[in-house]
């Protein structure tokens, strides 16, 4: 940015600083008087437990259980999936789910167990309800892996609001948690409490900042035992208190590990998923929708910045890549490319002709993409607040009037986007986007954030929502408020260019925001905890279901040290989102601008990226189809390993190459735990046999990466064609792999080609696995790894 540039964005929000001040006191108090008027105060509570079992009534997949005081609803699905719903709590309405609810499993019986309890057994998973109301999933050879203990609910006396209710729930001694959508401090998460409510920080956060903008009820938990996956199907404000248990060195006195949910209100349930982490998160993804399939060009490299401030400034970033010969797919403009900062507007000064610049980076290969916030300026002559009151979009209170908030544009208002007719209303509006030749869209502040002088930055809690016809407040739909806008843009751009997969990703979120793209860091600390952070982040919301996610290279405020810029870029590189992108106030954040030892390796990382492009894509593919993530812990196969389970410091690419990024200033060598099997180091040629612990050079010219031998990575060759990648397998052992070829955008369903690798005598041969018979692979093949270092 220019100098003069920077001074006036600085300027803008200066000025506005004053005002916005004395508007943040006011919907403070606002927000204060709205909630203390609004919302059922909390009098005295009645607490209630299930009660001893009265009986059964048996149905497809199990049936119902009554208790004195409660009924418990079981069902074990086709798909192996167990849900169970106290207080008659059904699988719908959700949010999270995609659609339909799967089938009951006609096979799955309820039948007497011991002392009184009853039993449904099924052929991937046994659950036994005790007299009392503790359920238990097990294994199918019938080992726990969950005990959910009978519920408590708190209920106002007099009847009337909402339930507050706790579960506490025991799991193996050696589990470990993981999941609860995107937290800094994972992905193993510790002990302590975990709150479900979906946050913006107010600053740029670390790993010890919790909750952040995706929070979810969604644990996976990776036990000896076996590994399962839980979702709490409540969108309500709550919390979860994790403890690991404590093996007694075989004295025989295990401490289980604990998890107590906390919730203010919502539907007690639930559904676990049981078996490999393979299995668990296919069945996630079944439940609750496959992963959206990003266009080509949003696997590449994205350059964002607050603060652009002109449309010189983007042609000059441009050229800069340009002429450091290096490759750039995207460009993001932030709020400071609205008028004023009123969404679904250009600030066409700055901005004379966005429509010719997006044009031209088009014909570079380069995509605009738009920031789009939620807020909506409230000011006559604004045409999307004329539009929206004119439609009855905006949220009121429960008195009736339309809820103002403040954002970056002063006082707004915010669409409901619970609403199906609001969510068609928004959708529309992306046409100006289109217009001005925007390619994908980046949602922010959605959580929602209303700035405050006091208080919770959101709206106030007794603000009204149409929740899809059942009504409600704030309570139940702030976690969903973001979900519900993606599927808004979503929705709204599959309508407007049918032909065009829709890019979206976004800030906040909820389970089943995968369906409508992916999300982002968020305002990441810049500094090495922040780098750690972002792996933490990328990998939780993966094993939740969520697979396209990234950090803001370099973290988003401050200015990073040559080496902390590279390592983030380094390690960028190889996560779904890859995109650098910092504050209005932070320092550069370009390669050229580190030096030109800086420069010639972030050079090498986005040419190795644009390589591994068809590999990306055939995760992203593969992400869809079986909800594995792109990102995966070093454990995906190999729970059972519990050296490898404790592993936070690198991640497989899908099945066959292992990341090791740096995490630590001062680093040239890294130790690397490697799952069972040969590995090569794709840079030295050297090979290891895991399972180990291994000692690995990382120069600053690259990170560590590993290849499983026997591994097919589809690559771009020379010419810009796939070419498959080979590593050698062990002598006498086979290998293969998956291939998605892919046309770059639309909606073609690609045939997964099957790869196997074997040794015929002294040659390693490839060929593509039909059911008609092998076949000669229809790419060049490179094997690599056969001289053994
Ligand atoms: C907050 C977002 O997290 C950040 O990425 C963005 O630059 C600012 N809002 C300004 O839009």
């Amino acid at each position: 940015m220019e100098g003069r540039d920077l001074v006036r964005s600085v300027r803008a929000v200066g000025s506005a600083g004053a005002a916005q001040g004395v508007r943040t006191v006011r919907a403070a108090w606002r927000r204060w008087r709205a909630d203390a008027k609004g919302l059922p105060s909390r009098g005295a509570e009645r607490a209630r437990v299930p009660g001893p079992v009265r009986g059964v009534e048996p149905g497809p997949g199990g049936g119902i259980v009554r208790f004195t005081r409660s009924d418990l609803r079981i069902t074990v699905a086709v798909n192996g999936a167990v849900f169970w719903g106290w207080d008659g709590a059904a699988p719908e309405p959700s949010y999270a789910l995609a659609g339909r609810c799967p089938e009951p499993d006609p096979r799955a019986v309820l039948e007497p167990d011991k002392d009184g309890g009853w039993r449904v057994v099924a052929e991937r998973v046994t659950v036994t309800v005790s007299r009392h109301g503790a359920v238990e999933v097990c294994t199918p050879g019938g080992v726990p892996l969950r005990r959910a203990l009978p519920p408590r609910w708190w209920e106002p006396v007099g009847g009337g609001g909402a339930a507050r209710w706790t579960q506490r729930s025991e799991v193996a001694a050696d589990a470990r948690f993981f999941g609860l959508g995107g937290r800094a401090s994972g992905p193993r998460l510790r002990d302590g409490t975990y709150r479900l409510w979906n946050t913006d920080p107010g600053r740029p956060f670390g790993p010890g900042d919790d909750p952040l903008y995706v929070t979810m009820p969604v644990e996976l938990v990776v036990a000896d035992a076996g590994t399962h996956l839980v979702f709490h199907d409540s969108s309500w404000d709550g919390s979860v208190t994790l403890r690991e248990g404590a093996e007694g060195a075989g004295s025989g006195h295990d401490r289980a590990g604990t998890v107590e949910l906390r919730m203010d209100g919502g539907p007690l349930r639930c559904w676990v998923v049981v078996g490999t982490p393979a299995r668990v998160l296919q069945v996630w993804a079944a439940l609750t929708g496959a992963a959206a399939l990003p266009p080509a060009w949003a696997l590449g490299h994205h350059h964002a910045r607050w603060g652009f401030g002109s449309e010189q400034e983007v042609r000059r970033i441009v050229t800069g890549y340009h002429e450091h010969g290096l490759p750039l797919d995207a460009v993001h403009l932030d709020i400071d490319h609205y008028d004023e900062h009123r969404v679904f507007t250009v600030d066409h000064d700055r901005f004379p002709k966005l429509p010719v610049l997006a044009e031209e980076l088009r014909r570079d290969g380069i995509r605009l993409v738009s920031i789009v916030d939620p807020a909506v300026k409230a000011e006559r002559g604004n045409t999307v607040y004329d539009s929206g009151t004119a439609e009855d979009v905006f949220v009121r209170d429960a008195a009736g009037r339309v809820v103002r908030g403040v954002a970056w544009p002063g006082e707004t208002v915010f669409p409901d986007f619970t609403d199906a007719r609001v969510r068609r209303w928004w959708g529309g509006l992306y046409e100006e986007r289109l217009a001005h030749g925007f390619a994908g869209f980046w949602h922010d502040v959605n959580e929602p954030t209303s700035f405050t002088a006091f208080g919770e930055t959101t709206l106030p809690r007794s603000a009204r929502h149409a929740l899809d016809g059942r009504g409600g407040d704030h309570r139940e739909a702030h976690n969903v408020y973001a979900l519900c806008m993606a599927r808004a843009g979503y929705e709204g751009l599959r309508g407007l260019v049918p032909e065009e997969r829709p890019f979206v990703f976004s800030r906040s979120g909820w389970a089943g925001m995968q369906r409508y793209g992916g999300t982002w860091s968020g305002d990441v600390a810049t500094g090495w905890p922040g780098l750690r952070a972002s792996l933490s982040l990328v990998l939780g919301l993966g094993l939740c279901g969520v697979p396209y996610s990234g950090p803001d290279v370099g973290g988003f405020d401050g200015s990073p040290s040559p080496e902390l810029y590279l390592r983030w870029f380094q390690l960028g590189a190889y996560l779904p989102l890859f995109r650098t992108h910092a504050g209005l106030r932070a320092g550069r954040r370009e390669p050229w601008e580190f030096g030109p030892e800086v420069l010639e390796h972030a050079r090498a990382a986005l040419v190795e990226r644009r390589r591994l492009l068809p590999f990306f894509m055939t995760l992203a593919h593969l992400a869809r189809r079986t909800g594995a993530p792109y990102v995966r812990p070093v454990w995906w196969g190999a729970p059972e390993d519990r050296a490898l389970r404790d592993c936070e410091d690198a991640f497989l690419l899908g099945d066959g190459l292992l990341v090791a990024p740096v995490l630590t200033p001062g680093t040239e060598r890294r130790a690397v735990r490697i799952p069972r099997g040969r590995w090569h180091d794709t840079a030295t040629g050297r090979v290891y046999e895991g399972p180990a612990r291994v000692l690995v050079d990382a120069p600053a010219s690259r990170i560590p990466v590993l290849a499983r031998a026997g591994a097919v990575i589809p690559v771009r060759g020379a010419d810009g064609g796939l070419e498959l990648e080979v590593w050698a397998p062990a002598r006498g052992r086979t290998g293969g792999g998956l291939v998605v070829p892919d046309a770059g955008d639309g909606w073609d369903e690609p045939e997964i080609e099957r790869y196997g690798v074997r040794w015929e005598g002294r040659r390693v041969v490839v060929e593509r696995e039909r059911e008609t018979g092998a076949g000669v692979p229809p790419y060049p093949v490179r094997i690599r790894g056969l001289e053994e270092r």
